[in-house]
Parts: structure tokens; sequence; C-alpha cells
């Protein structure tokens, strides 16, 4: 007898099989008992007809209690009544882990309560649905940067520098100097493209931010391209492509999940159309004081103000040429003007905010180390970093897309800590 996963049910209509299952949930009546069971890969319902099985078969699925795990034999069937469309007609139910009084039961729970049980929680059906919809995004971008001709360059965890700012950095010991995790695989991804041209990194990231936001994880995942002899327009089209891509992706590779999350696919197929929209920082600026915001040029925008210029438009917007003042040391300033760089924010539709962030790199070994010196940094440290504007140095550009911010967008989960298995965030680190 074959051994399946749920999620292949329709490969196997009519035939006897063999599952490995765990017991979400069940009702039954004198004569018949629905399980509903979850192997990991799918969700699906057994049907368990007392007249048809053995009397222990019939007595043991009657008490079988959440979360029991069951070798389950039985015909697969179709079922039009149901989303997935297949159910298991079952023979024979053997016990492999009882399981009693598990914490996670159908009714409502607060968010603290899950959070203790993330571990737990995690097998319920829309993380389920949720880690589906990430697990396509992964698969995604390596086929993306596949075929986009990158090479996947893995920069260090253990870094000795900052690479975006020095407040939020997490430090530990190296040995007998001190060390940072990192807060962005940029810098090395830079030595990356000059070796390589165009190249990626997918990695974890640390930020010790004393944020406490919908947004914000003190640990997440970063995809990071950079691309040698491209400038930042030419940039910009490839973090469109590629967000489109993983929008159509999901829309193409997840339509249960999104179904199980109630997500709008309408939404999201407006998301695939190129190209996105275009604004400038001072157009935004002008945008958000005519619309009553108290915000002056030279200032950072916060949620309010992303969330109001994301609503201008139907899919995700670029905000580009920030104020060079409140952006990191390495990005290139504008050719005639000075005080805005060539970079570019993109912000998600529907109040998710910023999920793209990306520049040109300044090039030119005198400027560059200027701004090493302007920001207080050590030099000495930064000697690798300038041999790159040394040695051969060309016009390059790249960015970093949020894995956590995509997943919750995409999904349309309401808070990033859904979007990644195990939340790091400023009150948590536990499970
Ligand atoms: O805008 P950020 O800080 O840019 C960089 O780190 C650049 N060095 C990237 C590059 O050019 N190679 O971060 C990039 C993206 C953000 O747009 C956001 O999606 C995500 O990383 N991000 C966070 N996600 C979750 N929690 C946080 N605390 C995040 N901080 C940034
Ligand atoms: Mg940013």
């Amino acid at each position: 007898m074959e051994k399946i996963q749920i999620k292949d049910s329709k490969q196997h209509v009519g035939e006897t099989v063999k599952i490995g299952a765990w017991v979400a949930n069940k009702r039954s009546s004198g004569k018949i008992a629905f399980l509903q069971l979850r192997d990991g890969s799918a969700f699906f319902q057994g049907v368990v007809v007392k007249s048809e099985v053995e009397e222990e078969v019939f007595l043991l699925a009657k008490n079988l209690n959440q979360e029991s795990s069951v070798w389950v034999t039985g015909t697969i069937q179709e079922d039009a009544r149901s989303k997935f469309g297949y159910e298991i007609h079952v023979s024979s139910i053997e016990l492999i882990g009882e399981s009693h009084d598990y914490p996670i039961t159908p009714k409502e729970h607060g968010t603290e309560f899950l959070m203790d049980n993330r571990h737990l929680w995690l097998r319920s059906s829309k993380q389920h649905a949720v880690m589906q919809v990430r697990n396509e995004i992964i698969r995604a971008t390596y086929e993306f940067y596949n075929k986009e001709g990158f090479i996947k360059i893995d920069p260090p965890i253990l870094t000795g520098t900052a690479a975006e700012n020095t407040t939020d950095l997490f430090s530990t010991k190296y040995f007998d100097r001190d060390a940072y995790l990192t807060q962005s695989g940029q810098l090395y991804m830079e030595a990356g493209a000059m070796a390589f041209g165009k190249v990626f990194s997918f990695g974890p990231t640390f930020r010790a931010e004393k944020s406490k936001t919908r947004r914000h994880l003190i640990e997440f995942w970063m995809i990071e391209p950079e691309m040698a002899f491209m400038d930042q327009d030419e940039s910009l089209e490839v973090q469109e492509k590629y967000v489109a891509y993983l929008v159509q992706s999901v829309l193409d590779n997840c339509s249960q999940s999104l179904d199980v999350l109630e997500r709008d696919k309408t939404l999201l197929e407006n998301y695939t159309k190129l190209p996105y929209p275009r604004v400038s920082y001072d157009e935004a600026i002008t945008l958000l004081q005519d619309n009553g915001f108290d915000v002056k040029w030279g200032a950072d925008f916060g949620s309010p103000e992303e969330t109001f210029i994301a609503r201008q438009f139907d899919r995700p917007v670029f905000i580009l040429n920030y104020p060079k003042a409140i952006k990191p040391f390495y990005m290139k300033p504008h050719p005639d003007r000075p005080e805005i760089v060539l970079c570019a924010d993109m912000i998600a539709p529907e109040g998710y905010g910023e999920i793209v962030g990306g520049s040109e790199r300044e090039d030119h070994y005198d400027l560059l180390l200027e701004e090493i010196k302007k920001f207080g940094l050590t030099v000495a440290d930064y000697e690798w970093y300038l041999d790159l504007r040394r040695y051969g140095s060309v016009p390059h550009s790249g960015f970093g897309l949020g894995l956590e911010r995509t997943v919750t967008w995409i999904a349309g989960t309401e808070h990033i800590r859904e979007a990644i298995p195990f939340p790091r965030l400023l009150n948590r680190i536990y499970p």
C-alpha cells in the first residue's frame, strides 16, 4: 500500500493509501465520524462510517483527541463540498501518539497566548497558509535571480563594521574583540558584484531597533541583489519586475492558501502590472503638505505618511531621491542636487509600508572616504570597502527586500509576527 501526502490526493483517487496525520478537529454522531486531518502538506477530511469499519476502529475515531497522531488507511475520493476537493474514506486507524488537553482549541485565543504557544500555533490552518506563501516567495526568489543571471553570494553574519547605522547594532564578543550581527550584507555584496557582476544574497539580518510596530522584527530575512554597471533607474526596473514576479508566483501556486487567508486576488492581480509609479521625495512632501500633514522637507516618513502616499495608487509605488541627511553614508548624491541621493524606497499598498530600500552606491574613492569620516566611522574598518573604489570602480546599484514585510503584504496578514516561524520581537525571544 502506498504512503502518500494529503496534498497529492488528486493523483490517488480511488486508490487505497496510507497517511500519517494529526487530528486537527473532529465531530461525530452515533453512525459517522468526521476527522479533520492534517499531515503538514494540507488539511482534508477523513470519513469513518460505523457500519463499514471494525468496531474498535470506530470507537478509536470517536475518542481521538485534538492533535493525536495516527496512521490512517483508506480510499481517496473526490469531495465536491470541500474547498480542497478530496477526502479519505477510512478503513482503519492506528494511534501513534496521544495528545491530551491541547492548548489551542478552535475557540478564540489572545495574541500573547498564541505567541507563547507559537511552536504549536504553527500547526493551525491560517499559519499553514502564511508559511506556504512565505515558502513560495523564497522559491520564486531563487527562480527569478537564477533566470536573470545572478549568482548567490552569502555575506557573513558576524561582522566587524556597521552597514546601515551604528545605533541599532547587536554586539557580541568575537574572542577578545567586539563584533556585530549583520544589519545588511550590502557592503559585502558590493564586493561580490565587483567579482561576479550580478549577485544576490538571502539571509538573516538583525536590528536592535526599539520599535514595537506591526512592521518591525528584531531578526528578519533580507534579499539583497547588487549589480555592477547598473544605475539606479535600471535597478528600479529589476525591483518592480522582481516584486511583480513574486506576486504572480503566489497567485499561480498558492491559490488555496490565499483562499484560507481570504485574500482578495483581484487586488493582487493589480500588483503584477508594470511599471510601478515613481514619485519623488519632493513631490511626496508637496502631496503630504497639500493634504494637511505637518511635515517639512528633510523629514523622514513614518507609517501614516507612507500609507497616505501609497493610497494614491493601486499598486506599489517608488519614492525617489530622499534627502542625503536621512540616508546612509554609501548612497550616491544626485549629480545636480547634492542634497538628495540616488535612492528609492518601494512602498506597498494597503498600508503595509516600505518593502524595498535601495540606491546607487558612491563609486568615487575620495567622496566615499569623506562620507565615512563625516559619519564618524573608523576608516581602517572600511579599507576593504574602499578598495572596491581603488581597483576598477564602476557604477553599481542594489537594494534590499524584507522577506517578512513582503509575506505580510502578499498574504494580507495584519502583523509581521505571523510572517516568520519564530518571531524575535522587542519583548519576546520565547519560544
Ligand atoms: O531599508 P533597509 O534598512 O536597507 C538596507 O539595509 C540596505 N542596505 C539594502 C540594500 O540596499 N542592499 O532595509 C531593507 C528592507 C526594508 O525595506 C524592509 O523591507 C526590511 O528590509 N526591513 C525590516 N523588516 C522587518 N523588520 C525590520 N526591523 C526591518 N528593517 C528593514
Ligand atoms: Mg529603508
